[in-house]
């Protein structure tokens, strides 16, 4: 039986769309099965990320109930080159798609709600997947909750933002508390500071926000000269950007086996 996992933050830019992708691709390097979900309809990226142009169906279509899951999803497996595999299924970045999604209903949302939970099929013992990885929209909208209530575990990435500290603090009690999820911090976009210890700060993490503290992740220059158009774990397998995600795919592994 595979998981889902949901990669969630308070505040938008905390890295969730980053570590979506080079996490699924780490999974899928060490021999996993894969699939990468963009569930951030305000601001679907991964088509461009990923440059995939016209799947045959979007997972807009999907929630909507005009097409099956399947037709959704793209194979980009020959993009990680090793055993595991990876899919995509993409949201529409079209302006009409975006202004269409932001304008749903709460009825609308319970049957995507729906629809989302029955993505469980692609990973029960005769799915296809032992992983779904679902990239989220920031913040309490609907769809992020619907991701969170689908989710087996969320993975909170969060940055030394004082505001971003307070609202994922507030959210990590009132939230995932509620819904009784696994739930798991990444620390990201740390800057080198010579004279912090890293152990006390993941103490002091620890401490803060009462969660398991996955990974700290460092602010890397190279993320940004890249400009979004490298999948890490494919293109730059001895970049200390991978071997951190490829260690906390590890971790993953270990704590919801
Ligand atoms: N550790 C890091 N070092 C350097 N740059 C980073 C790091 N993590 C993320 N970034 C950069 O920060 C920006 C925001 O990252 P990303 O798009 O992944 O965030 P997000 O949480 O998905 O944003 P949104 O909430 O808008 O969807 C991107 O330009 C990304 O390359
Ligand atoms: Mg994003």
């Amino acid at each position: 039986m595979g998981k889902i996992m949901a990669v969630h933050s308070y505040k938008g830019g905390t890295g969730k769309t980053l570590l979506s992708i080079n996490l699924a691709a780490a999974l899928a390097k060490t021999g996993k099965k894969v699939c990468l979900f963009d569930l951030d309809f305000r601001a679907p990226s991964l088509a461009t990320l990923l440059k995939v142009k016209n799947p045959n169906c979007w997972l807009n279509d999907y929630l909507n109930g005009s097409c099956e899951i399947e037709k959704a999803l793209v194979d980009i497996s020959e993009r990680i080159g090793n055993s595991g595999k990876l899919c995509v299924a993409l949201a529409n970045p079209n302006t009409e798609a975006i202004r269409e999604m932001s304008s749903k209903d709460r009825k609308w949302e319970m049957r995507a709600l729906g629809r989302l939970l029955a993505l469980r099929n692609l990973i029960s013992n005769t799915g296809n997947f032992d992983y779904l990885v679902f990239d989220t929209s920031p913040g309490l909208q609907y769809s992020s909750i619907n991701a969170i209530v689908a989710a087996d575990l969320v993975v909170v990435a969060t940055t030394f933002d004082r505001s971003d500290m307070e609202g994922t603090q507030r959210m990590l009690r009132e939230l995932y508390d509620l819904f009784e999820k696994k739930t798991y911090l990444v620390l990201n976009k740390v800057l080198e500071n010579p004279t912090r210890h890293k152990s006390d700060l993941q103490a002091t993490v620890k401490d803060f926000y009462q969660v398991p503290l996955l990974g700290v992740v460092p602010c890397y220059c190279d993320i940004l000269k890249a400009e979004g158009s490298t999948i890490f774990a494919q293109d730059k397998p001895d970049h200390p950007f991978t071997r951190m995600l490829n260690a906390l795919a590890a971790e993953i592994e270990k704590n919801i086996a």
